[in-house]
C-alpha cells in the first residue's frame, strides 16, 4: 500500500465532526497551562475515563504529563473567541475568560456547555501525539449551545434531526 498522505489524512480527519474543548492543568511552578483541543473523546464510563491527545512538540507537554489534574472545558458558540485565543501565541492566554480553581488546580472555565475535572490515569507516546487518559473526579454539565468543529472551520450547531 502506497503511504498515507499527511495533508489528505487531516482532511479527512477533518470530516469528522467535533465539539471544542480547552485542556488545562498547572505546571510545576504553579503556572496554568491551556489549549485549545478537539482530539477530546469518551472512553470508558465504569470506571469513568476520558481521553485527548497533545502533540509532542507542544512546550504544555511535560506540564500535562506531570500534573496530577487536568480539566477539560467543553466551549460553547458563545466562546469561539476563547477557542481562538488558546490555539494562539498569546502571552498569557487566561487573561480573557472567568477561571476558578478546579481539583488539583486545573483551571476551570466558567459558562462552559460541560467541565471534566479529571486525575490523571495514565499518559502515553503514541506516534507524534502524547495521548492522556483522565479518570473524571467531578463534572459540571449546562445546557447552552455548543461550539462545533468541522473541515477546519467553526461551526453552530444544525438543526435536530
Ligand atoms: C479547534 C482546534 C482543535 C485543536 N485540537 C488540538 C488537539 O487536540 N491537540 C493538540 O495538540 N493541538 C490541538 N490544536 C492546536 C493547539 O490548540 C495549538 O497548536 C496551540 O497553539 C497549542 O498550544 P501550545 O503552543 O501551548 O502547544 C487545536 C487547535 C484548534 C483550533
Amino acid at each position: 500500500m502506497p503511504p498515507i498522505d499527511a495533508k489528505a489524512l487531516r482532511s479527512a480527519l477533518g470530516r469528522f465532526t467535533t465539539g471544542v474543548t480547552i485542556a488545562t492543568c498547572r505546571d510545576s511552578a504553579g503556572l496554568r497551562v491551556g489549549l485549545t483541543a478537539n482530539s477530546f473523546n469518551a472512553l470508558s464510563l465504569d470506571p469513568p475515563l476520558v481521553l485527548w491527545s497533545l502533540r509532542r512538540a507542544s512546550p504544555a507537554v511535560s506540564a500535562f504529563e506531570s500534573a496530577s489534574h487536568f480539566a477539560i472545558n467543553v466551549l460553547t458558540e458563545g466562546q469561539v473567541g476563547l477557542s481562538r485565543r488558546f490555539a494562539s501565541p498569546v502571552p498569557d492566554r487566561f487573561a480573557e475568560g472567568q477561571w476558578a480553581d478546579g481539583v488539583g488546580g486545573a483551571p476551570v472555565l466558567a459558562g462552559c456547555a460541560a467541565v471534566f475535572e479529571c486525575a490523571l490515569h495514565q499518559h502515553e507516546t503514541l506516534g507524534d501525539h502524547v495521548l492522556f487518559v483522565g479518570r473524571v473526579e467531578r463534572l459540571h454539565e449546562a445546557v447552552l449551545p455548543p461550539l462545533v468543529f468541522q473541515g477546519g472551520h467553526y461551526h453552530l450547531l444544525g438543526e435536530m434531526l
